[in-house]
């Protein structure tokens, strides 16, 4: 497979995706016509904030499956179009932080101690302090705009210099600001108010876009101090110099301008505005951490396995991940089974959770059965990102229900499937860390270990069945590893399940559906 590396990231990253046995392309900078036109050979992408992922670019990039962020901010990615496609879009959300919120002092005691423009007059030998008088943080009261991973970094650096600290960010927990010793306010405006310094750490969305403005300039405090390390516009660039030239803002240090790379904004020719190249996150630990944890990223994607990190899948932790990669292996196994042992169409399937899986958090593994379930009958591309997307668009009714208390098993994870006029059932578990064992279908109970080639049969309850298999498929050079029989009560008809070691042909498949006393047998494909 194929993938570009559109803008900069570390050697480092670029090793792991050659380590990979990835084609890797490293082509930075390159004009939108000819990224255009190249993109359809590429399987994943790897950009920072520069280049624009948006409906355009998709509707060209027909073999793309995993577009991966090189850092946090994903504005510059259009989410609705990859989740259609089925595009993984994975990002690096830890990775930088420590170094966008150092960047954010650093702006803040270059603005307010004006550091920049000293270093330009001695350097220009001119040993002149007029006009550089600058402010302490000691006693000051700095208010931050989102108290996510960046804030609340800015938050803790900076009591430790004296400052006291104060937080608007409607969408986290009381206990949060508690957490960061920050007092929470509960409007804009009152942070505004009460602000000697502003800083700004929120994604850029259409609620957060120009929410420092005018109104805002207009109940701030005379000589008020801002930084944006974030996303430029969140602070309204228009704005914000009318109010440095009315002597409002004091200061301000910026990172970030709406029309990056351009260097079109009123804030740059003006004296008391620190301006750096969106450098936030250029440090060497960060372009470190992102670029090797980009490559990663895009390598389990372009596996098929669920992603930490994922934008468009359900927010997973590395540890998180970690525990419930087996239950996700088993749910998708348990997919797997139905299509290929029923032809019914599904109309419902409930994905009942008991023991200790039923304390986790489940909805990847929900979409890991899904996934296993489509799979196995669609063409189109089938993963974690758009598998529940197909089941609502083919009208199957996903539901997900926790059972407490004790089982026969620590943990288990049972499908019933729906169709028309039956229910389908089939159950699995985890014994240790990572075995996966099916343990139920449709009633009859086994202790099977999935393996990639298996055999499938239903026969008559009665001596010489297994026999005949075994015969017929050791004709066939076809060599069983194991073997398990289930049968049930008030049946004639017992299940067995054949591991073996290799693809068992249509012909052998024909001869043992046509045996006396099978009622059906089909290759299973795990
Ligand atoms: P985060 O998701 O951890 O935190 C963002 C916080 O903003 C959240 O707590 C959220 O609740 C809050 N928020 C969202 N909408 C809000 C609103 N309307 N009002 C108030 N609060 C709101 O994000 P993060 O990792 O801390 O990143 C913060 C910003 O920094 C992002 O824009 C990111 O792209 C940017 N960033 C910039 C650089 C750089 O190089 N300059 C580097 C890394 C990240
Ligand atoms: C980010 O969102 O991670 C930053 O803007 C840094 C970057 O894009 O390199």
């Amino acid at each position: 497979m194929k993938v570009l590396v559109a803008e900069k990231i570390a050697q480092e990253g670029i090793d792991i995706l050659k380590n990979a046995n990835l084609i890797v392309d490293v082509q930075l900078n390159l004009p939108r016509e000819k990224l255009l036109e190249i993109i359809k050979d590429y399987d994943a992408i790897i950009v920072r904030s520069v280049t624009k992922i948006n409906e355009e670019f998709y509707e060209k990039a027909q073999k793309l499956k995993v577009v991966g962020r090189a850092g946090t901010g994903v504005d510059n990615i259009e989410m609705e179009g990859a989740t259609k496609r089925g595009i993984i879009v994975v990002n690096t959300p830890e990775a930088n932080n420590v170094s966008a919120a150092e960047h954010t002092i650093g702006l803040l005691l270059s603005s307010i101690r004006y550091i920049t423009q000293g270093n330009k007059r001695i350097k220009g030998g001119n040993w002149d302090r007029s006009g550089l008088k600058g402010i302490e943080l000691q006693g000051k009261t700095l208010g931050i705009v989102g108290l996510g991973r960046i804030g609340s970094l800015v938050a803790t650096r900076l009591q430790a210099f004296g400052m006291k600290v104060i937080a608007y960010d409607p969408y986290i927990t009381d206990a949060r600001f508690k957490k960061f010793g920050v007092e929470k306010k509960e409007t804009l405006e009152d942070l505004v108010r009460e602000s000697d310094i502003i800083t700004v750490h929120t994604p850029k969305t259409e609620e957060t876009f120009g929410m420092i403005g005018e109104e805002q300039f207009k109940i701030a405090k005379k000589g008020l101090r801002v930084v944006n390390c974030a996303r430029g516009g969140i602070i309204n660039e228009e704005a914000l110099a009318k109010a440095i030239k009315e002597g409002i803002v004091a200061s301000a240090g910026i990172d970030v301008l709406v029309d990056e790379p351009k260097c079109n904004s009123p804030l740059i020719e003006l004296e008391n505005v620190v301006n750096t190249p969106h450098l936030g996150a250029d440090t060497e630990e960060a372009q470190y951490n992102v670029g090797t944890m980009v490559a990663h990223e895009v390598v389990s994607a372009l596996k098929g396995e669920m992603v930490p990190n994922a934008v468009n899948l359900p927010t997973l932790q590395i540890t998180e991940l970690n525990d419930l990669k087996a239950y996700l292996k088993l749910g998708e196994t348990l997919g797997k089974l139905y299509h290929q042992l029923e032809k019914d169409p599904v109309e419902r399937i409930e994905i009942q959770y008991r023991g200790e899986i039923a304390d986790k958090e489940t909805t990847a593994v929900t979409l890991s059965v899904l996934k296993g379930l489509f799979e196995t009958i669609l063409k189109e591309r089938v993963n974690y990102v758009n598998a529940s997307l197909i089941a609502k668009n083919r009208g199957v009714e996903v539901t997900e229900s926790k059972i407490t208390g004790e089982g026969k098993y620590m943990n288990l994870i049972k499908l019933l499937i729906s169709s028309k006029d039956k229910t389908y059932t089939c159950s699995g578990t985890v014994f240790g860390k990572d075995e996966i064992r099916i343990v139920e279908v449709n009633g009859y109970e086994f202790d099977v270990m999935p393996s990639p080639y298996m055999l499938v049969a239903i026969n008559l309850d009665k001596p010489g069945m297994i026999g005949q298999i075994g015969t017929l498929l050791g004709v066939n050079k076809i060599n069983i590893a194991t073997m398990q029989v289930s049968r049930k009560k008030n049946t004639e008809w017992a299940m067995m399940f054949l591991a073996v070691d290799s693809e068992v042909c249509k012909e052998s498949l024909e001869l043992i559906n046509n045996m006396e006393g099978i009622l059906s047998a089909q290759f299973v494909k795990l």
